[in-house]
């Protein structure tokens, strides 16, 4: 029986999901060559908040990020994570934004992209998908894993299909509340392996404490790659950590081989550049959460909500908007909870709680109705349709929602022209996204350079990353009630 290879996310998912994506470059560097020695099929070092954090917070150019993980780590495979036609955002871009990402992002080094979209609608990856092939690199077609009436295994198959239909070359199962059970892992692995016949990779988290045995299930199924981190970035809201999963494999006639000094190495490591982060760390994020089970959401959805409802002054409504949050997804067509959808679902279930079911309709749950996102996986209620149409005048879309997108790019270029910017792909993707991000990149620095140079004696010590920000990965959505504005941070496993 062959070994079941791992993946290593501790350079994305595993400081996206415990350190706000905080960890920089330089502090990812001294780890780089020994993640390269260990054998893991590929690193996920790059997309989902990184770019987004890189910008915002960091003050570091995400490409060049890639780059020199590629030169420290140049035998094994690089992942990222891309949302689909949302890039690394929220709102959908044009064909060719997303052709010059994809192409700019391979030119890069870039080898796997892991390619998703919240509302499971294959459309919104055709463009990502057939760009990685023309690239010649990898297409990894993620399923959006979710409970729901709609979301049988046989919709997941018939998803599998599709995908391999549009040129994946593998099959993930991207579970980002960590709520796949055991039974439900092997089950779909198995079935994927047998009716769509690529490779199949488990990705999933530890919040609720599921995500090992989640794992050691599909390793029995016969799951291709499962993905695993390095402690302290493991566990929790994280990926299982390697060691840990090694450890479960004991004796299991797929257990993998790592050497346990290397992965010693990297966890020593790995604890000092956790110290460094604490301001962005929390034990909530570290310990099992059975609340994600009872409601069914993502983690990192519950810590966010939480924390709105104190600033709204609904904190003793945390139940109700809780219950609330099925109804939604219901009436929207049981849309899965991941960025950008997760905070369209919690921020609709807020309104109703507060001003009586729909009678406020945010406009993001409303483009949802409205197919504009994408086809919802179920029916959206037709009395919301109705309701939306009274009050707008709006009605569902039909076609592919870029398709409503015009050409983007010479515009793009011109503008950055005009800035003074650079105008290459690079510049032009990042630009789309983060138009005031980018230009502070490029702004001129304060006179440093006039300042007295000093020379360091020793070799620095990864810097820590930037402090003074609020905690929270980069990706925020802001929500407005009566007058009173919160930023929500949002959390994109
Ligand atoms: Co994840």
């Amino acid at each position: 029986m062959k070994p079941v290879q791992f993946n290593n996310t501790v350079l994305r998912d595993g400081h996206q999901s415990l350190a706000a994506t905080r960890m920089t470059t330089a502090q990812m560097l001294p780890a780089a060559p020994i993640l390269d020695e260990m054998g893991f099929a590929g690193l996920e070092t790059w997309g989902g908040a990184t770019i987004d954090s890189c910008l915002r917070f960091l003050g570091e150019n995400p490409f060049d990020r890639l780059r020199a993980l590629k030169k420290a780590a140049p035998k094994t495979p690089q992942i990222m994570l891309l949302r689909g036609q949302n890039i690394v955002q929220y709102t959908s871009f044009p064909d060719d934004v997303v052709e010059a990402f994809v192409r700019a992002d391979a030119a890069a080094g870039q080898d796997i992209f892991r390619i998703f979209d919240a509302l499971n609608d294959p459309r919104n990856l055709a463009t990502a998908i057939k760009t990685v092939k023309a690239c010649g690199k990898h297409a990894r077609g993620e399923i959006c894993y979710t409970t729901s009436p709609v979301h049988t295994i046989d919709a997941f198959l018939r998803l599998g299909r599709e995908l391999r239909e549009m040129g994946c070359d593998s099959i993930g199962i991207k579970d980002m509340s960590g709520v796949i059970a055991p039974r439900i892992a092997y089950e779909m692995v198995k079935q994927l392996k047998e009716k769509v016949g690529l490779p199949v990779v488990l990705h999933t988290h530890d919040t609720a404490g599921l995500g090992a045995s989640a794992y050691l299930a599909a390793i029995d199924a016969g799951v291709d790659i499962v993905e695993t981190s390095i402690a302290p970035f493991a566990n929790g809201t994280s990926q299982p950590d390697t060691v840990r999963m090694i450890a479960l494999l004991e004796g299991h006639p797929r257990c993998p081989k790592f050497d346990p000094a290397k992965l010693q190495q990297l966890r020593e490591y790995f604890t000092e550049v956790y110290k460094q982060l604490s301001k962005f760390t929390s034990p909530d994020n570290e310990r099992v959460d059975s609340d994600t089970l009872c409601y069914q959401v993502p983690g990192g959805m519950l810590s966010n909500f939480r924390n709105q409802l104190n600033e709204q002054k609904m904190s003793d409504k945390f139940a109700d908007v809780m219950a609330e949050i099925p109804r939604v997804r219901a009436a929207l067509g049981w849309i899965p909870l991941v960025t950008p959808t997760s905070q369209i679902v919690g921020t609709q279930a807020m309104l109703n709680v507060k001003f009586g079911r729909w009678k406020t309709i945010a406009p993001a749950a409303a483009d949802i109705a409205l197919n504009k996102y994408g086809r919802p996986p179920g029916a959206v209620d037709p009395e919301l349709i109705k309701l939306i149409k009274e009050r707008t005048g709006q009605t569902p879309i039909e076609g592919r929602p870029a398709d409503a997108l015009s050409p983007r790019m010479p515009k793009l270029r011109e503008e950055l022209a005009a800035k003074g910017l650079p105008t290459d792909d690079e510049a032009c993707v990042l630009h789309a996204m983060f138009p005031q991000e980018f230009a502070k990149l490029h702004a001129p620095k304060p006179a440093a350079a006039s300042a007295p140079v000093e020379v360091a004696a020793k070799p620095a010590a990864p810097a820590p990353a930037a402090a003074a920000q609020p905690a929270g990965p980069g990706n925020r959505y802001r929500l407005t009630i009566d007058g009173k504005t919160t930023e929500a941070v949002v959390e994109e496993l």
